[in-house]
């Protein structure tokens, strides 16, 4: 294993019970504090894509909004932010999904990606794999091809990956749900 995972996986702070009883929270603004730490993500996310011909960083908020500009400028693709509903000026496509107790909606502006582009989707953390389930659909409403997804962190035990059929997901640290 590269050897600047274990700084990565350290830098992430483990909160208890929030945001309620029985949760284990990944908090990844710790991580963003050890400036080695943070590079060292980027870096090995852009390492990853450089060369993979990928036009298009797709980024989920909230989280994804701060890991995806980076590796976008790095790689030369443009970021797309996949935002929460009614935040989004233009006309947008929408899609829903499930959340533990009910469902939320993402939207993207219709218009910032064409057919036939290639795209990486960002975001911190895979869980149940909803959120990034709902990204992939948009993108690929459009036409776009989803190349691969990558979260900083995965819990493992959500099976998230398991939803998201035969889309590569690439991750940085295994964490306990
Ligand atoms: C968290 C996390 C992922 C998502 C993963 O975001 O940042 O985006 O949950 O869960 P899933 O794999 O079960 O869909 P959250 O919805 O809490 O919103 P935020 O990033 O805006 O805080
Ligand atoms: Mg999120």
């Amino acid at each position: 294993q590269d050897p600047r995972i274990s700084r990565i996986a350290s830098a992430i702070r483990v909160i208890p019970d929030f945001p309620k009883p029985g949760i284990l929270f990944q908090d990844i603004t710790t991580l963003l504090l050890d400036t080695k730490a943070f590079r060292d993500t980027i870096d090995l996310f852009v390492e990853r894509y450089k060369d993979k011909n990928i036009s298009v960083v797709a980024g989920v908020e909230a989280r994804g909004f701060i890991f995806g500009p980076p590796i976008a400028l790095a790689i030369g693709a443009k970021f797309v932010p996949m935002r929460k509903p009614n935040k989004l000026p233009g006309e947008v496509i929408s899609e829903e999904y499930s959340l533990e107790y009910g469902t939320d909606k993402m939207e993207m502006h219709v218009g910032a990606v064409k057919a036939g582009e290639r795209a990486l989707v960002i975001d911190d953390l895979i869980a149940t794999g909803g959120t990034l389930c709902a990204a992939i659909k948009l993108l690929e409403r459009v036409g776009v091809e989803v190349v691969e997804c990558a979260c900083v962190i995965e819990l493992p035990e959500l099976k998230g990956r398991d939803r998201l059929g035969d889309r590569p997901l690439f991750v940085l640290v295994n964490a306990a749900a």
